[in-house]
């Protein structure tokens, strides 16, 4: 099978505008290239990204003992990535940058010479795929949080159209996006709303409710053909101390936050997906919002970093339904469909998530669809480095 014949990287820049490696795996006769992204509420958890000078040299510190692998051996690749972090918890020594472009920029390149789109060769690696034919579309329409310059403390306000048809999942999004456009100018002074770090609307309320009132109202108004449900981020590890979650000049415990959600479901009825709705440390307060039935889908991603073992203790502690899954959370590939085929084998969704310091790279996109996810989360549909996403969807969906 074919070699890995030489490992090339060099800077980019990221929709925040700062620097990401970008690496490209060359053999014989093809090549495959892989963007790191990067998050601004990233979980304590996650693996840890080096800057990208010390990146660009470890690269090439450890060319020569990727160079002969077989590119289409992903599991081996992965592993000697491990074996050359001294088998960190967190890719500190190697750096999760490093490992993650290495390890995508193998992939992409194996499927070419597989001569296969990515997403099959994602789907031929053998994890347990899920039970939709295309991902649902979680797109974000407001920002706020660590996401915004100004708003609620509450990251994304989502709408997901009931769909797995992409494209008329992409007209829908358009659609309420439009609507919701002319509600906030009708609403707040227009020099007044800006835009956030995923593409969505900033607006000048600290409200936690009004942002969904607003999508809700957008969504009446708007002209769709099948329905929409709503979700959020609510990224709480980001309003967390220990004196409690400091939301809109009040500190709250658990048990007020879950009181805070029920309200909001009674006022929004359309918002059933929440993620991180408590803090990364909070595995009790996942538990009580389980038990509250205020959602359909409670996601963990700053808990679960996309790592199996906390997977696991989510799924014995009954705190999640569903989970994100951030390939750049975790470091390879091979431990990202490790943890989706452990989550699609306990019934446990998975939605495929860009980062907010996105790249133009779409491999997010060919991940969710081969694993046959659940859904695919990548900021709103208009933005750049987040419409790729949508649009490559829309391209191997149909
Ligand atoms: P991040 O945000 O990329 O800044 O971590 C996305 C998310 O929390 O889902
Ligand atoms: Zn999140």
């Amino acid at each position: 099978m074919s070699e890995i014949k030489n490992l090339s990287s060099r800077i980019v820049k990221n929709s925040r505008g700062d620097d990401t490696i970008e690496v490209t795996v060359l053999t014989t006769s093809h090549s495959g290239s892989f963007s790191v992204p990067s998050g601004a509420s990233t979980g304590s958890k996650e693996v840890i990204d080096l800057p990208v000078e010390v990146a660009l040299k470890h690269i090439e510190d450890i060319e020569d003992k990727i160079v002969g692998m077989s590119v289409t051996a992903q599991t081996d690749i992965d592993q000697r990535l491990h074996e050359l972090d001294g088998h960190t918890d967190n890719f500190s020594s190697l750096g999760g940058n490093v490992a993650l472009g290495i390890s995508a920029a193998a992939a992409v390149a194996a499927a070419a010479e597989q001569e296969i789109p990515l997403w099959q060769y994602f789907r031929k690696a053998g994890a347990a795929i899920g039970n939709t034919s295309a991902p649902r579309l979680v797109v974000n329409l407001v920002n706020g949080g660590k996401h915004a310059k100004r708003g609620s403390p509450i990251q994304e306000h989502q709408i997901i159209p009931d769909t797995t048809n992409v494209a008329e999942a992409l007209e829908m999004a358009i659609k309420v996006q439009t609507s919701l456009r002319q509600l906030a100018e009708k609403r707040f002074d227009i020099e007044e709303i800006g835009i956030g770090d995923e593409g969505g609307l900033e607006l000048p309320t600290t409200s936690i409710q009004e942002p969904f009132q607003l999508i809700q109202s957008a969504i009446a108004i708007s002209d769709v053909s099948k329905p929409i449900t709503m979700g959020t981020d609510v990224a709480a590890s980001s309003f967390y101390s220990e004196e409690g979650y400091c939301l809109s000049d009040s500190i709250l415990d658990t048990e007020s936050l879950v009181g805070v959600y029920k309200d909001l479901s009674e006022i929004c009825p359309l918002l059933r997906w929440f993620e991180d709705p408590f803090a990364e440390s909070d595995w009790e307060g996942f538990v009580d919002f389980g038990n509250a039935n205020i959602a359909d889908l409670t996601i963990g991603d700053d808990l679960t970093v996309t790592d199996v073992a906390l997977l696991e203790k989510a799924i014995q502690q009954q705190a999640v339904n569903a989970l994100i899954i951030k390939p750049n959370q975790i470091g390879t590939i091979s431990d990202t469909l490790n943890t989706i085929d452990y989550a699609h084998r306990h019934n446990i969704r998975c939605i495929v998530s860009h980062r907010s310091g996105e790249t133009e790279d779409t491999l997010i996109t060919d991940l969710a669809y081969g694993l046959q996810c659940y859904g695919l989360k990548a900021g709103a549909p208009n933005a750049p480095f987040r419409q790729e996403k949508y649009n490559r969807l829309v391209q191997i969906a149909s």
